[in-house]
This record gives structure tokens, sequence and C-alpha cells, in this order.
């Protein structure tokens, strides 16, 4: 891709083109790139069905699309323009014709809409815009279509305080404490743990299933836990970056660097002021001695 065709990059999340108005443009190849390895990890193989709920525009769609076998891959998006314009620009309709995804515009997390069961659930960044509401009807739903073995792998942004309102937010963020978020699962008879795996901007992924398969779960290994650090410090060093190279804080840092020369210099002259006052004392303490 050329520089041009990355003027996207710039653009703030949630603007009308379908790779920014779903996550940070920059991270739109990662971030779809760890769904498809979390699942596979998880154990998704080629023959089974999978729910990408809020599939927005197929970020990680079109790595699932292409493994998955036709028809296995189902999509719930009420913004279509970002399927359409997935379709257009990221994966074409030769795709669509060898793979036929599905696709439903429903808005109120109707997961039982397609009719039929799922092996794997997945809703990437969109507990961290849904209300309580919404999240519980999401899981009252994925009781509906879940199997007793099945895999709801979902990320959400953990805080210390929940989100009261009734809203879907966005592009804004809101935030769940652990608590809740297993309390929500609970409710529904799921269990909730958190999974140990990168994600592109430090949003919590966390597996829901029936407690009798919680066994099952692969244990995380040391190499996602690393991996999921390392990631963390890549974030970390790129806001803090972002933050040096602000027009504000290069000008603080300016008027800082500019404070500390004239107080090197203060000093300085303090010092040689002290010791011309030396000379004369000197001068006087020799002779009156
Ligand atoms: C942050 S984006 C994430 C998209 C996608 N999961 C990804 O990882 O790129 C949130 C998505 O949820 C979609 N959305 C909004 N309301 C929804 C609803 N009621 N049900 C399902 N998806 C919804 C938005 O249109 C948007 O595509």
């Amino acid at each position: 891709m050329s520089e041009t065709e990355q003027g996207w990059k710039n653009l703030p999340v949630g603007a009308r083109h379908h790779r920014a108005y779903v996550s940070p443009p920059e991270s739109y190849d990662i971030g779809g790139a760890y769904q498809f390895a979390l699942l596979v990890f998880l154990g998704l193989r080629e023959w089974h069905y999978l729910l990408d709920v809020g599939c927005g525009s197929l970020r990680g769609g079109r790595f699932f699309i292409s493994y998955l076998l036709p028809g296995r891959y189902h999509g719930i998006e009420p913004n279509t323009w970002l399927v359409r314009d997935a379709i257009e620009k990221e994966i074409g309709e030769d795709m669509v014709r060898l793979k036929k995804p599905v696709f439903s515009d429903d808005s109120n997390f109707t997961l039982s809409t397609f009719g039929r069961k799922f092996d794997f659930i997945l809703a990437q960044s969109i507990f961290s815009h849904a209300s309580k509401a919404q999240i519980r009807r999401c899981l009252s739903e994925a009781k509906k279509v879940m199997k007793p073995e099945s895999i709801f792998a979902a990320t959400f942004v953990e805080g210390d305080e929940d989100y009261e309102g009734d809203e879907w937010v966005y592009p804004g963020e809101v935030s769940y404490t652990f608590d809740t978020m297993r309390s929500l699962a609970e409710e529904q008879g799921f269990a909730c743990v958190k999974l140990d795996w990168p994600h592109a901007y430090m949003q919590q992924w966390v597996a829901i299933v029936h407690p009798e398969n919680l066994e099952n779960l692969p244990a995380m290994c040391d190499a996602a836990r690393v991996k999921r650090l390392e990631r963390e410090l890549e974030y970390y060093r790129e806001r803090l970056q972002s933050i040096t190279t602000h027009p504000y804080v290069k000008l603080g840092l300016k008027v800082n660097s500019a404070i500390n020369a004239v107080k090197r210099w203060c000093s300085g002259m303090l010092k040689l002021g002290a010791l011309l006052l030396q000379v004369p004392l000197f001068e006087y303490l020799a002779l009156t001695v």
C-alpha cells in the first residue's frame, strides 16, 4: 500500500473509513491477527461454526473467513456499510462466493437470529462500548446458541468502576470491574475467566464457558503471557512517544530546559559573586591577623 493510500492511518477512531471506524487505524492489522491467533489457540478448526458479534469491517473476519469452511463464519453488524466496504476493500467478492460468510444487521444482540448453535463466539471490543443491559442481553442470547463445549471469547476494558449508563458509547469506551463481568456471566450460568492474551490497545480478554467446560480450556502458556507483556510495553512506549511529541508537551519541555539554563546561569553568577566577595575578605583578614 502506498503512503497516500495509508492516509486513513491518521484518521481518528470512529471516522467514516472502514478501518478507522472500528479501531485505532494503525493497529487494524495486528488487532485482527490477535483475534485469529487466540481462537486457533483455543481450538478453532476449519469445520467449526463461528459467530463474530459486532464484526465491523472484518478486522478479524478476513482471517476467519479464509480459514473456515464455506458457510461457517457468521457476523452480526448493524452498520452494514462496514461489511460492504470490507468486502470491497479487504476480502473481495470472490472470497464471499467461495466461503459464503453469513451476515445479519441485527442491532439487539439477537445471537439466535441465525437459528443455529456455534462452537465459538467472539465479541472483540463490544463490551467495551456496551451497557450492562446490552451485555446481559448478549449473554442471555449466547446461552441459547452455545453447546456445552462452546467457547465465547470477549474483550472488555477493565476498570475500578462500572459504567452505569444505558447507552452504547462510541467511539468512547466504558469500563467494568472483572467482578462485574464475572457476575454478568454467572447470572446466565456461565463461568468467566481472564485470558492472558495480547490485545492491540490493552483490553482484557475473557473466556465465557459452561462451568463444566472450564477444565477443557487450554492453560495459557508462558509465551502468551510474555507476548502480552511485550505488547503492553510497546503500547506504553507508543503512548509516551505520542505524548512527548505533542506540541504543548514540546513547548513545556522547551520552557523547562530554558528555566534550567537560567537556573544554571544564576547559580554560576552567585558562585562568582561569592568568590569576588571573598577576595577583599581574605585581604582584610590577612592585614588584620
Ligand atoms: C470497536 S468496533 C469492533 C469491531 C470488530 N469486532 C473489530 O474487532 O474490529 C464495535 C463494533 O460494534 C458494532 N455495533 C454497534 N452496535 C452493535 C450492536 N447492537 N450489536 C452488534 N454490533 C454492534 C459497531 O458498528 C462496530 O462495528
